[in-house]
């Protein structure tokens, strides 16, 4: 690729503080603010290239040219990008995942990151690190976190500038791991762009968001004090209240399996033996498993214990987004 072209890579990110609802579903505007931390060593690798010859946008995925669903979300990302930022063209964009698409771990984050933070510099344009998070929250609210490094608060906000994210911590601030259970790797059946607009029809909604500024506040403050304890209960707390959330949302949304519950409660039992982990989940089943990095491998251990059909991925404390030289065309 010559010319307009750029490529750049990013990290899926898990929640401790979920983003459940939107204040504004076009703009993506959180009901609340979350904080997250990257996943290390999970990569979205995006190259985009503007071409003012081309009559339309492209996307290949992990080798495959698209058609569907995830080209007509890349071409509305684009489309704000150019219409934001005055870029003229099409895009060719070529994107690839490092884990294996079906593998239950949610990609949006890291495309969405990615492909923002390509095709701005393809355009030859130079934005803050705010004015990134704000871009890549039009594409998927959660890439917005994946473009700081570490772990990182998105503040809620009330307009598309002030809707932004930013790191608390470096990666190395404190030795977290998330060991991933994946319980089922089929597609979920509802994702979260069709999920966050059901979240209003829950009686149990307005609960949630209001305390969710105070249990963010609990969770920095334990992530930044390094108390494992405080943030193993908030952190189980805030997956349970948007689970409960999400099953009594019309029509309900029922995300966890048998083993997923199976897997809670061999974490809260493995905790009260000693063992520094919790867990949370997101719109689906697999199991993350927080711990210290010195209990990640008995972690492991135990989870294979459980089940010997679990596949578990392993993911310490990653950077936000980096561009990458481009390969030679
Ligand atoms: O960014 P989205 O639309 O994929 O939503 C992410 C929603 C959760 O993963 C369930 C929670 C979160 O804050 O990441």
């Amino acid at each position: 690729m010559v010319g307009r072209a750029a490529k750049a890579w990013a990290s899926p990110n898990l929640a401790f503080i979920k983003y459940w609802g939107n204040r504004d579903d076009l703009l993506r505007l959180p009901m609340n603010g979350s904080i997250s931390m990257n996943l290390a060593g999970l990569t979205t690798t995006t190259e985009v290239e503007w071409q003012d010859s081309l009559s339309a946008d492209s996307l290949i995925l992990n080798d495959t040219p698209q058609t569907g669903e995830p080209l007509r979300r890349v071409v509305a990302h684009l489309n704000a990008l150019r219409q934001r930022l005055g870029i003229t063209g099409h895009a060719h964009v070529i994107s690839a995942n490092n884990f294996p698409t079906g593998t239950g771990i949610a990609s949006s984050a890291s495309a969405f990151a990615a492909l923002t933070m390509a095709a701005v510099s393809a355009a030859g344009i130079s934005l803050s690190e705010r004015e990134l998070t704000t871009l890549a929250r039009l594409g998927s609210g959660s890439a917005s976190r994946s473009i700081p490094s570490g772990f990182v608060q998105w503040v809620a906000g009330e307009t598309h500038e002030d809707s932004y994210a930013e790191t608390v911590a470096p990666p190395e601030y404190w030795d977290l791991v998330d060991v991933i259970a994946i319980v089922s790797s089929t597609h979920k059946a509802v994702g979260s762009s069709e999920g966050h607009p059901s979240a209003k029809t829950s009686d149990l909604q307005t609960a949630r968001v209001a305390g969710a500024a105070a249990r963010l506040e609990i969770c920095k403050e334990a992530l930044l004090t390094r108390n494992f304890a405080a943030f193993a209960e908030v952190v189980e707390l805030d997956s349970n209240l948007m689970h409960a959330v999400m099953m009594t949302s019309k029509p309900s949304l029922f995300y966890w399996l048998p083993m997923s519950l199976e897997i809670m409660h061999a974490v809260r039992l493995w905790r009260a033996e000693g063992l520094q982990v919790c867990y949370t989940l997101d719109a689906g089943p697999n199991v993350h498993c927080i711990c210290i990095k010195s209990d990640a491998d008995e972690v492991r251990d135990r989870l294979s214990a459980l089940s010997g059909s679990l596949t578990i991925r392993v993911a310490p404390v990653g950077k936000g987004v980096q561009l990458e030289p481009l390969s030679l065309a």
